[in-house]
């Protein structure tokens, strides 16, 4: 188990790696049974809270005393390459009231479950057309190549009214955003993808198409309400907030799904059961592993302890979903648990904006493929699929999944 750095020397790193693609990481077992909130030591040396009580993490999430603002001294930075200055001066999720609310409520319509509901037919024709290469091409794939990554890659430029020509540059550039260990490969990706978007929006001002983008560019950018460059950067936060998350979803789902036969059986026998299906992988997969992180800007009492004004909060998604006092038995996958109790799309004032969507490409996504590709199986067992360092920062994901059918 990796231990923390030089200065911290009895607190227990974070992030820890995962060993197993779609398991939390055995070091977090450390921290079960410990009390709902736990000091931890990030690869600077620097020691924070953590939060692993449910009912704790829904409090904090929900209090105006912590800050989402990452540009404030103390804001804990996970990894190097979010010391880039794109990382940090994200709108919505790096913001607090009460900008954050005029960006929200910019952003409302497209996302309303109205809105996604109607995407249905679309995103159903997205998923499609990925099986049908697949099938074309015939077996082995890899799954997130072949399909997690370009579906919603492509559900997400829809979604923004990126032009179908550009498709490959934005996935390429994307895909290196993310992946990026260091600030400064990280910040040459988003100053790409920044300076495509710059010319979109400028495009999309008066040929304004059918995306979120050309609504805000035509609309509010035109009449002066919303800076071209503000719109810039939402459209960049949609892209990173919306991309990488749903495709881990999708991967790590299946994987998931195939190590649960029984489960598979059952949701091909009744697809009513899907919704449940997704809410419990939501849950036990918790794919950014955080379900938010902050720095407090007033003392918080809370659980017997005393959150120090400039303190590091990080909320552990993967933890406080498994809290035995919400979920009995909490590590097994139960898609018939009443309620959804997660934490996978955050809580309070940033709690996901994507979450009808991401909801309905999984939804669509497992249907498809466990139906249309009856005989799906991995090439490999998970356990020895390659997992991801903490380099890249908490989000959880396969780089690659072979399979066969
Ligand atoms: C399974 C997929 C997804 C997961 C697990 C996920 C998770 C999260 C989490 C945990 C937050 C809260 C962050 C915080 O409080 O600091 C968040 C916020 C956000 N998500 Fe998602 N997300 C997913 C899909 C999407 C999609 C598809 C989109 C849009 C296309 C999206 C857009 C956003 C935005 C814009 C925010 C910021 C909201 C705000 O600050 O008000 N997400 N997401």
């Amino acid at each position: 188990m990796p231990t923390a750095p030089p200065g911290s020397p009895s607190l227990l790193a974070f992030p820890q790696p995962r060993t197993c693609p779609h398991q939390p990481p055995p070091g977090y077992d450390a921290l079960r049974g410990q009390g709902p909130l736990a000091k931890v030591a990030l690869y600077d040396g620097r020691d924070v809270w953590l939060v692993t009580g449910y009912a704790e993490a829904r409090a904090l999430l929900s209090d105006p005393r912590l800050s989402s603002d990452r540009t404030r001294p103390g804001f804990p930075v996970l990894a190097p390459r979010f010391r880039a200055s794109v990382a940090r001066k994200l709108p919505l999720i790096a913001q607090d009231p009460p900008v954050h609310d005029v960006h929200r409520r910019l952003l409302n319509p497209e996302f309303s479950l109205k809105h996604v509901r109607a995407m249905r037919p679309q995103v159903q024709e997205i998923v499609d057309r990925f099986i049908d290469r697949m099938l074309e091409k015939g077996p082995p794939s890899d799954l997130v190549a072949d399909f997690a990554v370009p579906v919603t890659s492509l559900v997400v430029s829809r979604l923004l009214g990126v032009p179908v020509e550009d498709q490959s540059f934005f996935q390429d550039a994307t895909s290196r955003l993310m992946r990026a260990t260091e600030a400064g490969p990280s910040q040459q990706a988003g100053g790409e993808l920044a300076a495509y978007l710059d010319r979109l929006v400028t495009r999309l001002r008066t040929e304004p198409g059918d995306g979120v983008l050309g609504r805000l560019a035509s609309q509010e950018v035109e009449e002066g309400r919303l800076p071209h460059d503000e719109l810039v950067q939402i459209a960049l936060v949609l892209l990173v907030a919306g991309h990488e998350t749903t495709a881990s979803m999708i991967a790590l789902g299946t994987i998931a799904l195939l190590e649960h036969p029984e489960r598979l059986a059952e949701l091909r026998a009744d697809p009513d059961v899907l919704p449940g299906v997704v809410e419990e992988l939501l849950r036990l997969l918790a794919v950014t592993d955080l379900a938010g992180s902050r720095v407090a800007v007033e003392d918080i009492a809370i659980a017997g302890h005393t959150i120090r004004a400039g303190d590091g909060v990080l909320v552990s998604g993967t933890l406080a979903n498994r809290d035995p006092d919400v979920h009995a038995d909490p590590d097994v996958f139960d898609p018939k648990r009443a309620g959804r109790s997660h934490l996978t799309f955050g809580y309070g004032i940033h709690q996901c904006l994507g979450q009808n969507l991401a909801r309905l490409e999984l939804e669509l996504a497992f249907r498809s493929l466990f139906t249309r590709i009856p005989t799906l199986r991995l090439t490999v067992p998970a356990a020895e699929l390659p997992v991801r360092g903490t380099d890249t920062g908490t989000i959880q994901s396969a780089d690659h999944l072979p399979v066969t059918w």
